[in-house]
Protein backbone atom coordinates (compact mmCIF):
# COMPACT_ATOMS: atom_id res chain seq x y z
CA UNK A 1 0.00 0.00 0.00
CA UNK A 2 2.65 2.38 0.84
CA UNK A 3 4.81 1.89 -2.05
CA UNK A 4 1.65 2.42 -3.98
CA UNK A 5 1.19 5.96 -2.85
CA UNK A 6 4.72 6.73 -2.82
CA UNK A 7 4.67 5.26 -6.82
CA UNK A 8 1.46 7.74 -7.13
CA UNK A 9 3.09 10.45 -5.54
CA UNK A 10 6.63 10.66 -7.61
CA UNK A 11 4.05 10.31 -10.91
CA UNK A 12 2.83 13.09 -9.88
CA UNK A 13 5.37 15.03 -9.00
CA UNK A 14 7.49 14.05 -12.46
CA UNK A 15 3.99 15.09 -14.00
CA UNK A 16 4.13 18.82 -12.28
CA UNK A 17 7.78 19.31 -13.15
CA UNK A 18 7.17 18.21 -16.63
CA UNK A 19 3.49 19.20 -16.94
CA UNK A 20 1.29 16.78 -18.12
CA UNK A 21 -1.77 17.30 -20.65
CA UNK A 22 -4.75 18.21 -18.41
CA UNK A 23 -7.62 15.97 -17.78
CA UNK A 24 -9.92 18.06 -19.30
CA UNK A 25 -8.16 18.82 -22.42
CA UNK A 26 -6.54 16.79 -25.61
CA UNK A 27 -3.19 16.98 -26.22
CA UNK A 28 -1.54 15.10 -29.30
CA UNK A 29 2.02 14.75 -29.63
CA UNK A 30 4.19 14.94 -32.73
CA UNK A 31 7.81 15.09 -33.77
CA UNK A 32 7.22 19.10 -32.87
CA UNK A 33 6.20 18.62 -29.44
CA UNK A 34 2.86 18.84 -27.66
CA UNK A 35 -0.44 20.28 -29.39
CA UNK A 36 -3.00 21.23 -26.54
CA UNK A 37 -6.73 21.65 -27.33
CA UNK A 38 -8.51 23.03 -24.06
CA UNK A 39 -11.37 24.66 -26.48
CA UNK A 40 -14.01 25.17 -23.94
CA UNK A 41 -13.73 23.11 -21.01
CA UNK A 42 -14.73 25.91 -18.09
CA UNK A 43 -11.39 26.43 -17.00
CA UNK A 44 -11.21 29.53 -14.48
CA UNK A 45 -7.60 29.67 -14.87
CA UNK A 46 -4.55 27.99 -17.06
CA UNK A 47 -3.95 25.01 -16.13
CA UNK A 48 -0.23 23.60 -15.97
CA UNK A 49 0.57 22.09 -19.28
CA UNK A 50 3.57 20.30 -21.17
CA UNK A 51 6.56 22.23 -21.19
CA UNK A 52 7.08 21.18 -25.36
CA UNK A 53 3.86 22.64 -25.79
CA UNK A 54 3.69 24.86 -29.24
CA UNK A 55 0.25 25.13 -30.23
CA UNK A 56 -2.00 26.21 -27.23
CA UNK A 57 -6.22 26.54 -27.91
CA UNK A 58 -7.68 27.87 -24.42
CA UNK A 59 -10.37 29.86 -26.58
CA UNK A 60 -13.94 30.10 -24.77
CA UNK A 61 -13.35 29.57 -20.99
CA UNK A 62 -13.90 31.61 -18.42
CA UNK A 63 -10.16 32.27 -17.67
CA UNK A 64 -10.14 35.59 -15.80
CA UNK A 65 -5.97 36.35 -15.52
CA UNK A 66 -2.44 35.37 -17.35
CA UNK A 67 -0.23 34.48 -14.44
CA UNK A 68 2.12 32.78 -16.03
CA UNK A 69 5.38 33.80 -18.15
CA UNK A 70 4.26 31.75 -21.44
CA UNK A 71 7.07 30.95 -22.91
CA UNK A 72 9.75 30.85 -19.76
CA UNK A 73 7.38 27.94 -19.24
CA UNK A 74 7.02 27.02 -22.78
CA UNK A 75 9.82 27.85 -25.09
CA UNK A 76 8.38 25.77 -28.41
CA UNK A 77 5.28 27.66 -27.86
CA UNK A 78 4.38 29.09 -31.47
CA UNK A 79 1.06 29.73 -31.49
CA UNK A 80 -1.73 30.73 -28.34
CA UNK A 81 -5.32 31.26 -28.86
CA UNK A 82 -6.55 32.69 -26.03
CA UNK A 83 -10.08 34.52 -26.67
CA UNK A 84 -13.11 34.20 -25.74
CA UNK A 85 -12.17 34.26 -21.79
CA UNK A 86 -12.82 37.27 -19.42
CA UNK A 87 -8.80 38.68 -18.91
CA UNK A 88 -9.26 41.87 -17.72
CA UNK A 89 -5.09 42.82 -18.14
CA UNK A 90 -1.52 41.57 -19.70
CA UNK A 91 1.04 41.84 -17.17
CA UNK A 92 3.91 42.83 -18.79
CA UNK A 93 5.84 39.89 -18.63
CA UNK A 94 3.41 37.72 -20.17
CA UNK A 95 5.55 36.92 -23.46
CA UNK A 96 8.82 37.67 -22.33
CA UNK A 97 11.51 35.31 -24.23
CA UNK A 98 8.70 34.75 -26.89
CA UNK A 99 11.22 35.59 -29.73
CA UNK A 100 9.98 32.17 -31.64
CA UNK A 101 5.92 33.45 -31.24
CA UNK A 102 4.25 33.14 -34.49
CA UNK A 103 0.74 34.50 -33.26
CA UNK A 104 -0.85 35.64 -29.99
CA UNK A 105 -5.02 35.49 -30.36
CA UNK A 106 -6.76 37.82 -27.45
CA UNK A 107 -9.52 38.75 -28.64
CA UNK A 108 -13.19 39.20 -26.99
CA UNK A 109 -12.01 39.28 -23.54
CA UNK A 110 -12.45 41.89 -20.85
CA UNK A 111 -8.58 43.79 -21.55
CA UNK A 112 -8.48 47.49 -20.23
CA UNK A 113 -4.97 48.53 -20.65
CA UNK A 114 -1.60 47.89 -22.47
CA UNK A 115 1.55 48.32 -20.51
CA UNK A 116 4.54 49.30 -22.17
CA UNK A 117 6.51 46.25 -23.67
CA UNK A 118 3.95 43.61 -23.63
CA UNK A 119 5.01 43.20 -26.98
CA UNK A 120 8.59 43.57 -27.29
CA UNK A 121 11.48 41.90 -29.46
CA UNK A 122 8.80 39.04 -30.82
CA UNK A 123 10.70 38.80 -33.83
CA UNK A 124 9.00 35.61 -35.31
CA UNK A 125 5.37 37.64 -34.00
CA UNK A 126 3.10 37.86 -37.19
CA UNK A 127 -0.19 39.06 -35.66
CA UNK A 128 -1.67 40.16 -32.89
CA UNK A 129 -5.45 40.20 -32.22
CA UNK A 130 -6.90 41.88 -29.73
CA UNK A 131 -10.16 43.13 -30.69
CA UNK A 132 -13.50 43.89 -29.12
CA UNK A 133 -11.53 44.19 -25.59
CA UNK A 134 -12.09 47.53 -23.67
CA UNK A 135 -8.89 49.04 -24.30
CA UNK A 136 -8.64 52.55 -23.45
CA UNK A 137 -5.45 53.46 -23.16
CA UNK A 138 -2.47 52.13 -25.26
CA UNK A 139 1.13 53.14 -23.25
CA UNK A 140 4.05 54.42 -25.66
CA UNK A 141 6.31 51.80 -26.20
CA UNK A 142 4.02 49.10 -26.29
CA UNK A 143 4.65 47.96 -29.76
CA UNK A 144 8.45 47.85 -30.35
CA UNK A 145 10.55 45.32 -32.09
CA UNK A 146 7.96 43.40 -34.07
CA UNK A 147 10.04 42.97 -37.12
CA UNK A 148 7.76 40.19 -38.92
CA UNK A 149 4.22 41.55 -37.33
CA UNK A 150 2.04 41.62 -40.42
CA UNK A 151 -1.41 42.41 -38.80
CA UNK A 152 -2.58 44.29 -35.83
CA UNK A 153 -6.03 43.94 -34.74
CA UNK A 154 -7.22 46.67 -31.96
CA UNK A 155 -10.96 47.43 -33.49
CA UNK A 156 -13.63 47.71 -31.62
CA UNK A 157 -12.18 48.61 -27.89
CA UNK A 158 -12.31 51.82 -26.23
CA UNK A 159 -9.10 53.65 -27.46
CA UNK A 160 -9.41 57.71 -27.02
CA UNK A 161 -5.99 58.46 -28.22
CA UNK A 162 -3.14 57.59 -30.03
CA UNK A 163 0.78 58.61 -28.82
CA UNK A 164 3.68 58.43 -31.05
CA UNK A 165 6.02 56.29 -30.06
CA UNK A 166 3.26 53.64 -29.48
CA UNK A 167 4.45 51.75 -33.24
CA UNK A 168 7.91 51.57 -33.13
CA UNK A 169 10.19 49.29 -35.83
CA UNK A 170 7.44 47.36 -36.91
CA UNK A 171 9.16 47.30 -40.54
CA UNK A 172 6.45 44.60 -42.01
CA UNK A 173 3.25 45.92 -40.36
CA UNK A 174 0.90 45.63 -43.21
CA UNK A 175 -2.56 46.10 -41.48
CA UNK A 176 -3.25 48.13 -38.50
CA UNK A 177 -6.99 47.92 -37.55
CA UNK A 178 -8.26 50.97 -35.14
CA UNK A 179 -11.80 51.16 -36.06
CA UNK A 180 -14.49 51.45 -33.96
CA UNK A 181 -12.50 52.85 -30.75
CA UNK A 182 -13.12 56.23 -29.25
CA UNK A 183 -9.98 57.89 -30.73
CA UNK A 184 -10.09 61.76 -30.59
CA UNK A 185 -6.27 62.50 -30.46
CA UNK A 186 -3.84 61.66 -32.83
CA UNK A 187 -0.26 62.95 -31.90
CA UNK A 188 1.85 63.60 -35.11
CA UNK A 189 4.07 60.79 -36.08
CA UNK A 190 2.41 57.97 -34.97
CA UNK A 191 3.02 56.40 -38.25
CA UNK A 192 5.90 57.27 -38.56
CA UNK A 193 7.83 54.33 -38.05
CA UNK A 194 5.82 51.82 -40.38
CA UNK A 195 6.98 51.94 -43.36
CA UNK A 196 5.35 49.06 -45.14
CA UNK A 197 1.88 49.89 -43.63
CA UNK A 198 -0.56 49.53 -46.98
CA UNK A 199 -4.16 49.23 -44.69
CA UNK A 200 -4.92 51.87 -42.12
CA UNK A 201 -8.61 51.89 -40.82
CA UNK A 202 -9.70 54.64 -38.70
CA UNK A 203 -13.18 54.74 -39.20
CA UNK A 204 -15.69 54.77 -36.41
CA UNK A 205 -13.58 57.27 -33.75
CA UNK A 206 -13.97 60.95 -32.68
CA UNK A 207 -11.14 62.26 -34.40
CA UNK A 208 -11.71 65.56 -34.73
CA UNK A 209 -8.41 67.57 -35.90
CA UNK A 210 -5.67 65.76 -38.33
CA UNK A 211 -2.38 67.58 -37.21
CA UNK A 212 0.45 68.17 -39.57
CA UNK A 213 2.79 65.06 -40.12
CA UNK A 214 0.12 62.45 -39.09
CA UNK A 215 0.37 60.38 -41.72
CA UNK A 216 3.97 61.52 -42.69
CA UNK A 217 6.20 58.56 -44.73
CA UNK A 218 3.41 56.06 -45.19
CA UNK A 219 4.71 55.96 -48.74
CA UNK A 220 3.11 52.28 -49.08
CA UNK A 221 -0.13 53.20 -48.30
CA UNK A 222 -3.12 51.77 -50.15
CA UNK A 223 -6.42 52.16 -47.99
CA UNK A 224 -6.75 55.33 -45.39
CA UNK A 225 -10.04 54.44 -43.69
CA UNK A 226 -11.59 57.93 -42.17
CA UNK A 227 -15.05 57.79 -42.13
CA UNK A 228 -17.77 58.60 -39.54
CA UNK A 229 -15.11 60.59 -37.14
CA UNK A 230 -16.23 64.34 -36.01
CA UNK A 231 -13.40 65.92 -38.49
CA UNK A 232 -13.54 69.90 -38.72
CA UNK A 233 -9.84 70.89 -39.36
CA UNK A 234 -7.04 69.27 -41.50
CA UNK A 235 -3.96 70.85 -41.00
CA UNK A 236 -1.28 71.94 -43.57
CA UNK A 237 1.22 68.77 -44.51
CA UNK A 238 -1.27 66.00 -42.35
CA UNK A 239 -0.62 63.68 -45.75
CA UNK A 240 2.85 63.99 -46.83
C1 LIG B 1 -18.43 30.53 -17.97
O1 LIG B 1 -19.12 30.94 -16.82
C2 LIG B 1 -20.51 31.14 -17.03
C3 LIG B 1 -21.10 31.75 -15.77
O2 LIG B 1 -20.62 31.11 -14.64
C4 LIG B 1 -21.14 29.82 -17.41
O3 LIG B 1 -22.52 30.00 -17.66
C5 LIG B 1 -20.46 29.31 -18.67
O4 LIG B 1 -20.97 28.04 -18.99
C6 LIG B 1 -18.96 29.23 -18.50
N1 LIG B 1 -18.43 28.87 -19.80
C7 LIG B 1 -17.30 28.18 -19.96
C8 LIG B 1 -16.97 27.76 -21.35
O5 LIG B 1 -16.55 27.90 -19.05
C1 LIG C 1 10.69 19.69 -20.16
O1 LIG C 1 11.01 19.21 -18.87
C2 LIG C 1 11.86 18.04 -18.90
C3 LIG C 1 11.98 17.52 -17.49
O2 LIG C 1 12.32 18.56 -16.60
C4 LIG C 1 13.19 18.43 -19.53
O3 LIG C 1 14.03 17.30 -19.60
C5 LIG C 1 12.94 18.95 -20.94
O4 LIG C 1 14.16 19.40 -21.51
C6 LIG C 1 11.95 20.09 -20.90
N1 LIG C 1 11.61 20.44 -22.28
C7 LIG C 1 11.51 21.70 -22.70
C8 LIG C 1 11.11 21.86 -24.11
O5 LIG C 1 11.73 22.64 -21.97
C1 LIG D 1 15.15 43.35 -26.82
O1 LIG D 1 16.25 42.70 -27.42
C2 LIG D 1 17.44 43.44 -27.37
C3 LIG D 1 18.50 42.71 -28.15
O2 LIG D 1 18.41 41.33 -27.96
C4 LIG D 1 17.83 43.64 -25.89
O3 LIG D 1 18.98 44.41 -25.80
C5 LIG D 1 16.68 44.38 -25.18
O4 LIG D 1 16.97 44.47 -23.80
C6 LIG D 1 15.39 43.64 -25.36
N1 LIG D 1 14.32 44.45 -24.79
C7 LIG D 1 13.41 44.00 -23.95
C8 LIG D 1 12.43 44.97 -23.42
O5 LIG D 1 13.36 42.82 -23.64
C1 LIG E 1 14.64 50.49 -33.73
O1 LIG E 1 15.55 49.81 -34.57
C2 LIG E 1 16.76 50.50 -34.76
C3 LIG E 1 17.57 49.74 -35.78
O2 LIG E 1 17.54 48.38 -35.53
C4 LIG E 1 17.47 50.65 -33.41
O3 LIG E 1 18.65 51.38 -33.56
C5 LIG E 1 16.55 51.37 -32.43
O4 LIG E 1 17.15 51.39 -31.14
C6 LIG E 1 15.22 50.70 -32.33
N1 LIG E 1 14.33 51.51 -31.51
C7 LIG E 1 13.73 51.05 -30.42
C8 LIG E 1 12.91 52.02 -29.65
O5 LIG E 1 13.85 49.89 -30.06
Amino acid sequence: MDIILIFVFAVICAGLVKGTCPSTCSCVDDSSGSNVNCYSKYLGRIPALPNDTYYLDLRYNNITEIDVQLCKEMPQLHTIYISYNLIIEIPEITFADCEQLYRIDLEYNKIRSIESNTFVNMTNLYAIYLHNNEIFVIKPFTFVDLPYLDYLHLQYNKIRSLESNTFVNMTNLYYLYLHNNEISVIEPFTFVDLPNLHYLALNINKIRYIESNTFINLQKLYYLYLQDNEISTIQQFAFC
